[in-house]
């Protein structure tokens, strides 16, 4: 039952889970028009702290093509958050005035903290470097539609698989169907992050290798996900200038990859893919964008519950119970997430939380960003153990 339900991590939905929004998906595919009144009378709320063309447009397009509405901003210096005003605060506020929201932020962690105090659903259109779960509901509805199954692929993930949040999901995702192999295709200072090799991939036995030349390994792969480089995560200009050029997708590359190999890619492209492979026909990525307004129309119908037989007649029906706020929060006082990019580390207020890290002895993650946090030498911080910490997970919900 996914009414109610918040899309923070693409691990929030199981895989049957998953399985009923493509399900939809593939119906409003074939018959859009059969939709088109199903969130009369719905209201989706747009936080865009960052920038973007494909998850705004396409979020706006489906509610709007579902027969709801849509306010929101899409530049934080038209709202409140100019004036200094927390996450919090301002979902508890777009809470009073729509039914759904989808939250865009630079820092870490911050939608997870949306959904804390939220009496709506709230969905994560990309935190930081650290996931965007929609963008996988896309890619998953295109990998479904041209391969016809989620399992035995092997999937190479080339670029920036540093700050590329799209790859740090999909891999999460992916990694619950059998029989898939991840090669990690990028320079040194852009491998993926030690989370996702040692929280999933090590984790649940799942075979990977890393690389650093695309040439050595297209001849293997089943999917190509290409990613840009993310010129603004990095600290300075001078390793973004240096490192952009990684990687150069042209027709002569691709002249030993497979033939039914798909070539994916999130978008915004900078230079990464040559124009000449918009002509090849494995090249999807302009499919894939047009997969994600039809995935979140499937997402949005089901996060808020609507009866489909029934919805237009449901108008009087409140989807999501405006309860108020239910948030039992524990305040962790032995720890403080380092991480300059967590959402923690500009707003105060928020109740640290962390998780025990996969068979680390003195490590543990952040909760909100899964920034590894380091158990100080000699015994603990404050002389909390790993379990203490654990136990001061946050909890939250409707
Ligand atoms: N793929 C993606 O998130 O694109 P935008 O940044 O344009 O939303």
């Amino acid at each position: 039952m996914l009414k109610g339900k918040h899309l923070i991590d693409p691990m929030d939905f199981s895989v049957e889970e998953f399985d009923k929004i493509f399900e939809l998906a593939d119906q409003i595919v074939s018959n859009p028009g059969a939709f088109s009144h199903v969130c009369e009378g719905k209201l989706l709320a747009t936080l865009f702290y960052e920038p973007s063309t494909r998850t705004r447009f396409s979020f706006e397009a489906a509610m709007l093509r579902l027969g709801g509405k849509v306010l929101g901003f899409s530049e934080p210096n038209s709202s409140s958050a100019a004036k200094g005003e927390s996450v919090a605060d301002t979902i508890r506020t777009v809470a009073c005035y729509s039914d759904i929201a989808v939250i865009r932020h630079p820092m870490e962690g911050a939608p997870k903290v949306a959904s804390m105090y939220s009496s709506i659903p709230v969905i994560n259109a990309g935190d930081g470097g650290h996931q965007h779960p929609t963008q996988t509901l896309t890619d998953l509805l295109t990998i479904k539609n041209l391969k016809k199954s989620f399992e035995n692929h092997t999937i190479g993930l080339c670029g920036d698989l540093k700050f590329g949040r799209t790859t740090h999901s999909l891999v999460k995702a992916l990694s619950r169907y059998k029989g898939n192999k991840f090669i990690l295709i990028s320079p040194e200072e852009l491998r993926i992050p030690d989370y996702i090799k040692k929280e999933i991939l090590e984790k649940h036995n799942i075979e990977f290798e890393e690389a650093e030349r695309l040439e050595d390994v297209i001849d293997k792969l089943d999917i190509l996900y290409m990613t840009r480089v993310q010129r603004e995560r990095f600290a300075n200009v001078e390793d973004y200038l240096r490192l952009k050029d990684s990687y150069i997708l042209d027709s002569d590359k691709l002249k030993s990859a497979k033939k039914d190999m798909i070539i994916l890619h999130p978008l915004p492209r900078v230079n990464e893919i040559a124009y000449e492979v918009d002509e090849d026909v494995r090249a999807h990525y302009f499919d894939q964008a047009k997969y994600g307004m039809f995935v979140r129309m499937a997402l949005i119908v089901n996060l808020l519950g609507l009866n489909l037989s029934e919805a237009a007649f449901d108008k009087d029906e409140d989807t999501v119970k405006r309860t108020g706020t239910k948030i039992k929060a524990i305040k962790n006082e032995f720890r403080k997430c380092n991480n300059l990019k967590c959402i923690t580390s500009i707003e105060e207020n928020i109740p640290q939380s962390f998780y025990t890290s996969n068979g680390e002895k003195n490590t543990c993650r952040c909760s909100y960003c899964d920034h590894e946090y380091k158990i100080q030498a000699g015994g603990d911080f404050n002389g909390a153990t790993n379990k203490e910490c654990e136990n001061n997970r946050l909890i939250s919900g409707f």
